[in-house]
């Protein structure tokens, strides 16, 4: 109502309330090189937002909707609203604030981050922004062990309540408009914060970073890089950390399980964005089966496409328990920083907010599979 309201001042938002024109704002206002890091696969990219369009909501009437409830648990953290920021990297390419100024709009609506292993401020600086906020951190498990030990031992000490082990990118991808720029260089200059303040990265290193940046990048190329990894190494992360592991980038119901039978305590449906694998399956479309096979015997997150309040919906009723926005806070962080990304919470909140109640629910538990209907197109 107080969006409308403003209205009545003559007062038009400053930022584009629809997600299409707010992408399309973002990018005109980016560089080449920003925009194209920020894409991805064309096609996957249109397969994750395509997947929203076949589920509709069947709106139910007349009961009783006037208080709402989006809160939810996941283990023993209470989430004020089923949403969090998806870790996204090298944030400095986007805003010279980066992810200080997210972390200021997170703190502000109550919103939990995912900080990235490659962000452009360190764990530390970003806890301190994010003040009692919560925060989980992403860890792209690299070659190096103790390296891998002293992320997560700094999490913890830094109030980082999570772990969230990225399983996608354990090689970079072919993305086609970061190779045409010849960006990767720059890109690494900017996501190492995390690298070069770490004591372990550094021990590794004849020279601090500082002084010899080129050889301190080969390294961490060298390191983060890791194809061979398996299953049975991430047993290694349990014996360092007592906190909630969660895998992101789970797409096949097996896999699914397999983190269930490694102990592991939660699950992030997600293929990146469509930013790893060409042609891949739509995110959306991978829940329903790994919803059945987890058959809640674990906590099951999903990201992948997410811009609107009925897609929140949507999701839910799937059988995810709570979200990651990606792109969608990028967007407004470019074009306002903090106040954007603040903005961008708050309307996409309002939305899944009026959207529960006019399709008839007071509580987000409520939504399951019988909330939607798939209108699949008849070919
Ligand atoms: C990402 N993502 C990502 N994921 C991760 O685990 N660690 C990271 O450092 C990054 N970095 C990153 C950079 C950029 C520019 C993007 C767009 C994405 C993936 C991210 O966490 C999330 O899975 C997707 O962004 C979700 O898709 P949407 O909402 O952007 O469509």
């Amino acid at each position: 109502m107080q969006v409308y309201l403003q209205g009545l001042q003559g007062q038009r938002p400053s930022l584009p309330v629809s997600p299409d024109v707010l992408e399309q704002r973002a990018v005109e206002q980016l560089s080449l090189e920003a925009s194209g890091y920020l894409a991805g696969m064309d096609d996957t990219m249109r397969a994750n937002l395509e997947a929203f369009q076949r589920w509709r909501i069947v709106p139910r009437m007349l009961r009783d909707v006037s208080q709402r409830q989006l809160s939810t648990s996941i283990l023993k953290m209470q989430l004020p609203v089923p949403l969090l920021l998806a870790p996204i990297g090298v944030q400095s390419i986007i805003h010279p604030e980066a992810e200080l100024a997210v972390a200021r709009a997170a703190h502000s609506t109550n919103v939990p981050m995912i900080l990235s292993t490659a962000s452009s401020r360190t764990l530390e600086e970003v806890a301190l922004a994010l003040g009692d906020t919560q925060r989980w951190f992403q860890l792209y498990w690299s070659k190096n062990p103790d390296l891998n030990a002293s992320f997560v031992r700094r999490a913890e000490q830094a109030g980082y309540g999570a772990i969230v082990v990225t399983l996608d990118t354990l090689l970079l991808s072919w993305r086609e408009q970061d190779i045409q720029n010849a960006y990767l260089p720059f890109l690494l200059g900017e996501g190492l914060a995390n690298y070069f303040s770490d004591p372990v990265f550094r021990q590794a290193l004849l020279q601090p970073p500082e002084e010899n940046p080129v050889t301190a990048v080969r390294y961490f190329t060298d390191i983060f890089l890791n194809p061979s990894l398996t299953w049975e190494q991430l047993g290694f992360l349990r014996q360092h950390t007592s906190l909630p592991i969660f895998l992101k980038g789970i797409l096949h119901p097996d896999d699914a399980c397999k983190a269930i039978d490694i102990g592991m305590d939660g699950i992030i449906v997600s293929n990146h964005g469509g930013r790893q694998v060409g042609g891949a399956i739509a995110a959306l479309d991978a829940l329903p089966a790994i919803a059945q096979a987890v058959n809640k015997q674990l906590p099951l997150l999903f990201d992948s496409g997410i811009r609107r309040g009925s897609d929140i919906l949507k999701a839910l009723a799937l059988g995810a328990q709570a979200v990651l926005l990606g792109r969608p806070y990028i967007w407004g962080l470019a074009l306002e920083g903090e106040q954007g990304v603040q903005t961008v919470l708050q309307n996409i909140l309002a939305d899944l907010d009026l959207t529960l109640a006019l399709s008839g629910y007071s509580s987000i538990s409520q939504l399951d599979s019988s909330t939607l209907v798939n209108a699949q197109p008849v070919h």
